[in-house]
């Protein structure tokens, strides 16, 4: 019934590094934890885990993430960024916009989830970093969701095999040529010369092209309490920035609320 993720079908279509190493589990606590093990003994750059069940699969703020055997992606990949940490946030950003092509549906609401074009949630993106490595984990309703979400297959027909590998070969590229930016290193296919700061630009403004948060009213639920605005833009340390009565506030984490966009109401 899994077959079609296991790793002689996946591997033949990987573009760059990130999957290579590949550990297909039908169950786990979580792809995450299976990931960090794995990075602690050494595992290369790219190496992934997919995993049918996670018995305690979690999202952002600690909330739990529950996913439907065999109807559901949810994995996790290992990057080993050469990029400062404060520049993380970039590849979070370029996880949501890879995300976004490799799905063809839908839009980003701010820090990281995937939305329907109705507002329900589609998948869900988590960076949890280690020690000189970072864990970026996905998880995304294929063909059920929980209660309130939405699953991919509701438009259209959709093979798990090939969002994996569109999302893997996607960001396996910006993510090389971002890094190239930072080491201004000319050799990665596609860097043709460009500035750190083109790459920079690259990644932010290919999510502004998908946002669902920019330019809307919103409403945060920030760490110092709430706060209500319009979202006027994102920054590269990963921020919104929200304009609050004519001034821009930067907010580095909290949950969003799109006001009266898909009935959202504070
Ligand atoms: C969120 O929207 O809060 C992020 C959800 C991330 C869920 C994925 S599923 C694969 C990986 N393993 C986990 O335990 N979490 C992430």
């Amino acid at each position: 019934m899994f077959g079609e993720l296991k790793p002689e079908v996946l591997l033949p279509l990987l573009e760059t590094p990130l999957g290579r190493a590949y550990r297909y589990l039908r169950r786990t606590t979580s792809t995450q934890d299976a990931v960090k093990a794995w990075a602690e003994e050494g595992a290369p750059e790219g190496a992934l885990v997919v995993a049918e069940t996670q018995e305690k699969g979690r999202g952002r703020r600690g909330r739990p993430w529950q996913s439907a055997p065999g109807a559901s992606l949810t994995f996790s990949v290992l990057l080993r960024p050469r990029l400062p940490p404060e520049r993380f946030p970039l590849l979070s950003f370029a996880a949501g916009v890879a995300l976004r092509e490799a799905c063809g549906v839908g839009g980003l609401k701010w820090p990281n989830d995937l939305l329907a074009s109705d507002g329900r949630k589609l998948a869900g993106i988590l960076l949890e970093a280690g020690r000189g490595y970072v864990v970026l984990g996905v998880g995304l309703n294929i063909r059920e969701a929980p209660p309130g979400a939405a699953a991919l297959a509701e438009f259209g027909p959709v093979e798990r095999l090939e969002v994996l590998a569109g999302f893997l070969n996607r960001l396996g590229h910006s993510y090389a040529s971002l890094e190239a930016g930072f080491r201004g290193d000319s050799r990665v296919a596609g860097f043709r010369g460009d500035s750190r700061v083109d790459k920079v630009s690259q990644v932010l403004t290919a999510w502004r092209r998908y946002s669902l948060t920019l330019g809307q009213e919103v409403l945060l639920e920030t760490p110092q309490g709430p706060l209500r605005g319009r979202a006027a833009d994102i920054a590269e340390d990963g921020s919104l920035l929200v304009e609050v009565s004519g001034t821009i506030r930067r907010v580095t984490s909290g949950d969003v609320a799109l006001i009266g966009t898909f009935g959202e109401r504070p």
